[in-house]
């Protein structure tokens, strides 16, 4: 079932349970529409691939997307990113986290539901397993310089070649967006230290 049913599945989350097999499992924050997930999926059927997204409607057509190209290595769950840190993951379970985009909330009342806050940073550390990575990618300038402040001060982590690491990956549907308007897009990578 690509759409996780939360309450038929253990909590914190064993892969082999939601996935039904084993597998290295990458996991985005905030899917929108699925693009970037459903073409990574398709690229990578010898990975799992998890992808939580807050809004019922961007999470549905994700869901129907998915299904319609067969994708057996994909599960979505409709919550947000922080539910899914603080309450649904294993520590050290996490291959890869992706966070492509984060809404910037350009309000200065705003700032505090962005998503790179230090609590959350702490959070994806301790459920990625050794040696795994943080890749994010923004195309807001200011958010961009916040979010490597916060990733900065990120203790556990190594910065690596955000070039190398998305050298491989699908576009997302906002990036394909953004480049046809000429924006900068931040792209930064983090490897969890052993
Ligand atoms: C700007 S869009 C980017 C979507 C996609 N990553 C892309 O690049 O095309 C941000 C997405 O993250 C979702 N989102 C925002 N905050 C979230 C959170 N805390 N947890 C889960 N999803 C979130 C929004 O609903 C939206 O679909």
């Amino acid at each position: 079932m690509i759409d996780v049913d939360l309450d038929r599945v253990g909590i914190p989350i064993a892969w082999p349970e939601l996935f039904a097999r084993d597998a290295p499992t990458d996991v985005e924050i905030g899917s929108g529409k699925g693009k970037f997930l459903n073409e990574l999926a398709s690229a990578r059927p010898d990975r799992n691939l998890l992808a939580v997204e807050r809004s019922a409607k961007y999470h549905r057509l994700c869901c129907d997307r998915a299904a319609r190209r067969g994708l057996e290595n994909v599960r979505l769950i409709r919550t947000t990113g922080e539910d899914l840190l603080f309450r649904l993951l294993a520590e050290e379970s996490v291959d890869t986290f992706f966070v492509l985009f984060s809404d910037p909330w350009p309000k200065k009342r705003h700032h505090k539901r962005r998503f790179f806050r230090p609590d959350n940073l702490a959070a994806m550390q301790r459920a990625l397993a050794p040696e795994g990575r943080l890749l994010v990618k923004s195309d807001h300038d200011d958010y961009a310089t916040v979010i490597g402040e916060v990733l900065g001060a990120a203790s556990g982590f190594t910065a690596i070649d955000a070039e190398e690491a998305f050298a491989d990956l699908p576009q997302t549907g906002f990036e394909q967006k953004y480049l046809v308007d000429g924006r900068t897009i931040h792209s930064f990578a983090l490897r969890k230290q052993a």
